[in-house]
């Protein structure tokens, strides 16, 4: 077995923003109708939502979900959402070919949140609309009342603002494929006018302004740049999108993906720092990575669902052990990355790649990618610190030298505790290592998961939901002070301790 050292430096990254851990819901396929709101379903409560997800959504400790979109924000009418259920129309979504009922619109939405302890991060349509309606939508949901879209919230029920914080200036403008595409310096321009406004009806939001839909853009980098160039001194961070896949089965470059993240987010933050400098500004831009995941399995299936169905089951991949393996890797590069990445949305929450399935009418399970944003999003809390790796390395097509350990770091001072969060992401090599916990003196080892040992290729399915889950080895060692594991090759771990105060 090959050997490998972790070292936790005394060097905090940064108090981790707990909206790292958040998500998306998208009126996308059945991520809304049959996901999270069924009514009729034996778990649906009197709203229609299901009791079912609510609680696999609650124990997930999701600060905050991003809604509505997502592509399909961008031909989106919110007034289409709002008001008594009956007179909603029915509208043809084109963003995925559905035809939406608007049964649920913000409000239902926003009860759902309640019910699970989230927040709001709103999108606005910058597509298909405009800054006109932008502000007309913050005037809804966050002015107090006595004006036009007040009194209509209170009219429909909702007197208090919802005062949501957060918001999008629409979703993946570069796209072609987007509704309303635009030019950076078209959008820059309708971006830097719309934030403007929303925030003089309400000074207290945050804004996130749309970077590129992923590394991949023939206009990445010079998109961000110019798009910042229109709008710094109006927003408070910069979108990031990606999502992973092994449709070749190149599963040691698959599990590197971690390092193919660090490198875009360093990438962006690079970006940002140019404007800065060159605008002379003061704050910084912070970023908000709202759509990250694994996303291949699903990929032309679209044609299995008629167009124009209201509930077409789309982006529904099936994920595997070793895409659980890689999201609990991604995490770690968030985490690794909390002085720069303050929002991060796990896309998506139900059914549309997303960590909680459900069929209608039966009972939801947890998807293998479940597992590692369950325990990241408990235990990643508080300070993240640096950690040095020594071990072994592979060769794949992310680097001649991708190390085999991958890793973060979290302390939470309220109950002194210490979480590793560590992958051996070597298709082969056991390691067997031992920790150095720094400047922490460890009083007693409190748990240790970790998700190892299956099949690569092994889901989680609605006839057996349990056929990936996380075990708790008896192989960590903590003996005068001294941490020591083995770490399994093709393992995603958690080694949580307590430390002397
Ligand atoms: O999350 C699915 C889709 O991926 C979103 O609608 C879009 O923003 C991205 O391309």
């Amino acid at each position: 077995m090959q050997k490998a050292v972790i070292q936790v430096l005394p060097e905090k990254i940064a108090d981790v923003d707990e909206r790292i851990y958040g998500s998306f819901l998208e009126h996308v396929g059945r991520a809304i109708y049959t996901g999270i709101y069924e009514p009729g379903h034996p778990e649906a409560d009197d709203d229609g939502f299901r009791n079912d997800v609510a609680s696999l959504v609650r124990d997930l400790r999701v600060p905050l979900v991003r809604y509505p979109g997502g592509n399909f924000v961008s031909g989106y009418e919110w007034e289409d959402g709002v008001g008594p259920r009956e007179q909603r129309p029915t509208r043809l979504d084109l963003a995925w070919f559905t035809r939406e009922t608007n049964q649920v619109g913000l409000g239902e939405f926003s009860q759902w949140l309640d019910k699970v302890g989230a927040e709001m991060m709103m999108a606005v349509n910058l597509g298909s609309r405009g800054i006109s309606d932008a502000r007309n939508l913050v005037e809804y949901c966050n002015f107090p009342s006595g004006t036009f879209y007040s009194d209509l919230r209170a009219s429909h029920g909702r007197k208090e603002p919802y005062g949501f914080k957060l918001w999008c200036l629409g979703n993946e403008m570069d796209g072609e494929w987007q509704i309303g595409h635009k030019t950076a310096q078209e959008y820059g321009r309708i971006a830097c006018e719309a934030a403007k406004v929303m925030k003089w009806v309400d000074p207290s939001i945050e804004l996130v302004v749309c970077g590129s839909s992923n590394a991949g853009m023939p206009s990445f980098r010079t998109w961000e740049e110019t798009v910042l160039r229109y709008t710094y001194d109006h927003v408070d961070y910069l979108s990031l999108h990606s999502y992973y896949g092994n449709p070749n089965g190149d599963t040691p470059t698959f599990l590197a993906q971690g390092i193919e993240m660090d490198r875009f987010i360093k990438d962006v933050g690079r970006v940002c720092d140019r404007v800065k400098a060159e605008k002379g500004a003061k704050k910084d831009i912070y970023l908000s990575f709202d759509e990250w995941n694994v996303w291949y399995h699903s990929f032309g299936e679209e044609s299995k669902s008629k167009p124009w169905d209201t509930v077409r089951p789309l982006l529904e991949d099936v994920y595997n052990f070793e895409d659980a393996l890689v999201v609990g890797s991604l995490l770690m590069t968030l985490l690794n990355n909390s002085d720069r990445v303050r929002v991060a949305c796990l896309a998506q929450l139900v059914n549309a790649i997303a960590p909680i399935m459900t069929r209608p009418g039966s009972k939801a399970w947890k998807q293998t990618i479940y597992y590692p944003y369950y325990y990241t999003s408990r235990y990643g809390r508080g300070e993240a610190l640096r950690l040095r790796l020594e071990g072994p390395s592979y060769v794949c097509a992310v680097s001649d030298e991708t190390p085999c350990l991958d890793g973060a770091c979290t302390y939470l001072s309220q109950d002194s505790t210490l979480s590793l969060f560590l992958l051996n992401r070597s298709p082969s090599e056991d390691l067997d290592v031992s920790i150095d916990l720094g400047p922490f003196r460890a009083q007693k080892l409190l748990e240790r998961v970790a998700l190892e040992g299956y099949p690569y290729q092994r889901s989680n399915t609605n006839a057996h939901p349990d056929a990936v889950v996380p075990s708790h080895p008896q192989d960590t060692c903590l003996e005068n002070g001294k941490l020591s594991t083995r770490l399994n090759h093709s393992s995603w771990n958690l080694i949580r301790v307590q430390i002397i105060p």
